[in-house]
């Protein structure tokens, strides 16, 4: 298992940009960070939806748009470390210009911000499996953007780590709480595309362990860290147990791959997109470590009956 040791590079005092902190990952990461005594700037396009944060000691909500170059250099130019953790799992569209934008775009931007001030520390959100020559467009430009952010490195300017995990799992998550919400309004049945996948789904908490870790020692610079929980299940499994914590007994339906397709290509036009043929292309590839990773500690069973059982 891995774990974490206390370290030398304490973060009281330390101002830090968190963009993407809005979200799941961001409201975890934030909390850990203030309690740390570090000061928080969350740049964010819906302030007023997620007034919550401002009352973690030491962040700061802002009100911005963080593709604007002026805005991204001033949060660099005041921060010892920027952490970028925006990352969309569906477009708008279906051409992969949105993830493009989100994934690389943004990336350059940040990049080249942290250049510009001389920010010396850049931690990169990306994803398991990410790679250029991935099957999805979600893969292939978390891949492209990771790979931009490690070259950016090479300078010796900028300390650069990046993170790349399975699933995540813990309270407000978008992955059990979806199926939670899903399962609710089926009758018994559930018609699953790649019931098959296999995920190791990691902790929130774990992830933001990872992060920390990286922001208060040198020992993870360079590195493109594989996260992963402590099992491996496939999405079957996944749904089931689900299923029973929420005392909402189902049998899961595994669709051919035909039906996959033809769900996939009817869910990316419903509000929300929920589903879409990206995502099923995502599946193709077991969400797994390799068998020398080292695993998160945290198991799903001790956090995920918490938050789903009501
Ligand atoms: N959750 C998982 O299971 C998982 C697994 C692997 C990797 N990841 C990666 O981890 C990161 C955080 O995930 P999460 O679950 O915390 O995501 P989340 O809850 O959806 O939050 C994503 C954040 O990104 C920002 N964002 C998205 N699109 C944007 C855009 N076009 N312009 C500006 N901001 C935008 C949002 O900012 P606003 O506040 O402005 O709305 C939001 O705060 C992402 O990069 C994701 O790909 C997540």
């Amino acid at each position: 298992m891995a774990r974490f040791p206390q370290a030398p590079f304490p973060l009281t005092g330390q101002t830090i940009s968190l963009l993407g902190g809005a979200g799941f990952v961001g409201h975890a990461l934030a909390a850990r960070l203030g309690a740390r005594g570090a000061r928080v700037l969350i740049p964010t396009r819906r302030p007023e939806q997620v007034r919550e944060l401002k009352l973690i000691p030491g962040v700061q909500l802002i009100e911005a748009d963080v593709f604007d170059p002026a805005t991204l250099e001033r949060l660099c130019q005041s921060s010892s470390a920027v952490i970028n953790l925006v990352g969309i799992l569906n477009e708008r569209g279906h051409d992969g210009s949105g993830f493009r934008r989100a994934h690389v775009e943004l990336t350059e931007r940040v990049i080249a911000a942290c250049q510009s001030a001389g920010t010396p520390r850049l931690l990169h959100m990306s994803a398991l499996n990410a790679d250029e020559q991935g099957p999805s467009h979600y893969l292939r430009t978390k891949g492209e953007a990771e790979r931009k952010v490690h070259a950016a490195a090479s300078n010796g300017k900028l300390a650069v780590v990046s993170f790349r995990p399975s699933v995540i799992f813990g309270p407000g998550d978008s992955f059990l709480n979806r199926f939670a919400g899903l399962i609710r309004r089926m009758p018994g049945v559930f018609p699953l595309a790649r019931a098959d996948a296999r995920f190791a789904p990691v902790y929130v908490g774990d992830v933001v362990a990872a992060f920390l870790h990286a922001l208060e020692t040198r020992e993870l610079e360079g590195q493109a860290l594989d996260l992963c929980g402590p099992r491996d299940y496939t999405l079957g499994e996944l749904v089931t147990y689900t299923a029973q914590l929420i005392d909402h007994p189902l049998t899961v339906l595994p669709l051919p791959d035909w039906a996959a397709r033809m769900q996939a290509r009817v869910m990316e036009y419903l509000p929300g997109k929920p589903f879409s043929r990206d995502n099923l292309a995502s599946l193709s590839l077991p969400s797994v470590c390799p068998e020398a990773c080292p695993r998160q500690p945290t198991a799903l069973e001790a956090i995920a009956p918490r938050y789903l059982r009501r």
